[in-house]
């Protein structure tokens, strides 16, 4: 045990709460938001120039800084009945917060590293803007945690996650797409919301709206910065690692999604609905920058999504039974989801050509 862990753990046994959150926040799986860190110097020699006006244009709104005030429980802050809730909704529901949480903390720390390191002036100020939104969003879901007795220790967070190395480019096809997933996922549930709020049993989804056009101009920004360097979205094999992270990160959504069937019961919405809706839209606002999208009306999409939401839902009871037979288990399982993966990423996508002027406005 390190020393980390012993002071989380005095901590904890201060806190007589049910939810382990700094565990659920730290766990590393596949399926959980992670933390990144990359090639700092390589991001550092960005040229912006080939996208200068739109770069100012954006960088000028962000300086704006917009939502400013926004990220403060007000009037329209009712009161929440943690005590009443449904045990179960409430166990998905603090997952689901915990793990927004440590996604928008992940991206503020990736972003707050970037801007310490850089030395250029375009790449800092861009990144420390992008890390200011983070840092409230995450602060945010924080408060709210905190009211049903439980919270995310994000300094505890920064120091126990583990971080994964991505090259840039890489982290440009995740964060980009993470983004754009985060506004499309975000406006989604606030238009439903918006028209059946006898359904919002928690105050924060009236915050979405604001809050997703962050997440929009992040995305812009590094569709910007992705146009810097055409071969990023262009040579044969960027093509490939593009139709990765698209299928990647679509099929980790429909998975974590189907793992909260009581938070989305509570919301009215259909899970399949939903994932397909958030991919849709995503899909239209990513032919920005990438020259193709996946096609997620093909008859082998939907079957093989949910043969991997089994599989997966196959591993965690391996993981949970244990011993030799759960091994085997989980190892088979593991082969299924795999497949489901490979079948899922040889659909034939759909080509399309990337406008010349790159940046778009929120329209959902
Ligand atoms: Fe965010
Ligand atoms: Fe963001």
């Amino acid at each position: 045990m390190n020393m980390h862990a012993t002071t989380h753990d005095e901590l904890h046994a201060e806190m007589s709460d049910k939810f382990d959150t700094d565990a659920m926040a730290q766990e590393s799986t596949l399926l959980n938001p992670r933390f990144y860190t990359t090639a700092f110097d390589e991001l550092d020699r960005i040229d912006v120039t080939p996208v200068r006006a739109e770069w100012d244009k954006l960088i000028g709104q962000m300086k704006s800084d917009p939502n400013k005030g926004h990220f403060k429980k007000n009037a329209d802050w009712d009161k929440v009945d943690w005590e009443g809730m449904e045990p179960k909704l409430k166990r998905e529901f603090i997952d689901f917060l915990v793990s927004s949480c440590t996604a928008e903390f992940s991206g503020c720390v990736l972003y707050k590293e970037m801007k310490r390191r850089g030395k250029n002036p375009d790449i800092c100020e861009l990144f420390n803007y992008m890390a200011r939104d983070e840092a409230r969003h995450a602060g945010f879901i924080n408060d709210a945690l905190r009211e049903a007795g439980v919270a995310v220790n994000l300094g505890f967070l920064t120091k126990a996650k583990k971080y994964t190395y991505f090259r840039p480019k890489f982290i440009y096809y995740a964060t980009y797409l993470s983004e754009k997933i985060g506004y499309a996922r975000y406006i989604t549930i606030y238009r439903h919301l918006e028209a059946n709020p006898e359904q919002r049993f928690h105050p924060i989804f009236k915050w979405f709206k604001e809050w997703c056009n962050d997440e929009f101009s992040h995305g812009e920004a590094f569709a910007l910065l992705m146009r810097t360097d055409p071969k990023l979205t262009e040579s044969f094999a960027n093509k490939l690692w593009i139709r990765f992270f698209l299928t990647a990160v679509y099929s980790t959504m429909y998975v974590r999604d189907h793992a909260r069937p009581a938070f989305h019961e509570a919301l009215g919405v259909d899970i399949d609905w939903y994932d397909q809706e958030v991919f849709r839209k995503t899909s239209e606002i990513a032919k920005q920058v990438f020259p193709m999208e996946l096609d997620i009306d093909h008859p082998r999409w939907m079957p093989n999504l949910k043969r991997m939401e089994r599989a997966f839902r196959k591993i965690e009871a391996g993981a949970k039974q244990g011993g030799v037979a759960g091994q085997i288990a989980k190892f088979a399982a593991g082969a299924q989801a795999a497949w489901a993966f490979v079948a899922l990423y040889t659909i034939p996508v759909k080509k399309s050509t990337p406008p010349v002027s790159v940046r778009l406005e929120p329209a959902y």
